[in-house]
């Protein structure tokens, strides 16, 4: 079954399209569906979310991409995002982007063997954090409030209303365990390796952003060197990445906050 059918796509979307020849479904994430739409005026990537809390993620994504589309990162382009409730009064957002090349960086680091080359990618993986980090974050995403008590009453939040891997034991140990307190930049909220695209060896693209914010660059750090099927598993690969960063900002406790507590509310 196709996530996305043709009949389905808003009207103002398949205007700015033209004649679609082909949609490509790649791996698909929870939160939403993904194609990678061949038209008349070239390819582009839509992604459509059909519930309250994902169209908010959604249309989040799309604010941030704009605040960000003057920077130097490898971020893509918003063509269009639009809201369009349906026959059963579901609503759906779409937002229609700029493809960018590559594959993720899980699919690549899943048959690179060499060692050269993995160190590389995973030295530039960490570098385009450092730099993502150092970007100015642009004032709309400056919220007044500190990222983490605002993350944390969102954990609650969701632990109330959504189905989360999080328990309530866990919530009151990160809220009583809070960690020192860390100078806030722009970070991406969710910078795993799923959310990373390369191309020729090099980081070409940095997707998914509904978390973008101005909060707490560990945060990123930590999501970024988790564990994973054939990445993260050896002290080489950690080195590659703080190497690219340029410096160790977190503690081992620190991840363990980060990684195994916060991430699971999210
Ligand atoms: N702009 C883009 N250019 C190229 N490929 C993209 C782009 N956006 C998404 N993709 C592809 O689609 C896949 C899913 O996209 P994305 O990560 O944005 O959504 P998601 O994983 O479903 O969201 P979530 O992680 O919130 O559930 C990506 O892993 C990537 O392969
Ligand atoms: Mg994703």
């Amino acid at each position: 079954m196709e996530p996305i059918s043709q009949q389905e796509i808003p009207d103002e979307i398949l205007k700015s399209l033209g004649d679609i020849h082909q949609i490509i479904f790649p791996r698909q994430g929870h939160t939403s569906d993904v194609g990678v739409v061949y038209s008349m005026k070239g390819i582009a990537v839509l992604k459509r979310t059909r519930s309250k809390q994902f169209n908010e993620w959604l249309k989040r994504e799309s604010y941030i991409l704009d605040s960000l589309s003057n920077s130097q990162l490898p971020v893509p382009k918003v063509f269009d995002f639009v809201e369009k409730t349906h026959q059963n009064d579901e609503i759906h957002a779409w937002l229609l982007m700029e493809y960018l090349q590559g594959e993720t960086l899980r699919s690549i680091m899943f048959n690179e063997y060499d060692s050269n080359t993995r160190y590389n990618i995973i030295f530039d993986f960490g570098r385009k954090l450092r730099e993502l980090h150092t970007t100015p974050c642009p004032v709309e995403l400056k919220s007044s409030g500190n990222w983490l008590d605002h993350m944390l009453t969102q954990a609650k939040y969701y632990l109330d209303h959504y189905n989360v891997d999080g328990t309530p034991q866990l919530l009151e140990e990160l809220i009583t365990n809070k960690p020192k307190e860390f100078k806030q930049t722009l970070i991406h909220g969710d910078f795993t390796i799923d959310n990373v695209l390369v191309h020729e060896g090099r980081i070409s693209g940095i997707i998914d952003w509904s978390g973008g914010a101005y909060g707490d660059p560990r945060y990123d750090v930590s999501l970024a060197i988790r564990p994973k099927q054939k990445i993260f598993q050896s002290l080489s690969d950690h080195k590659a990445f703080f190497d690219g960063y340029g410096e160790k900002i977190i503690t081992h406790e620190e991840y363990h906050y980060f990684a195994e507590g916060l991430y699971e509310f999210f």
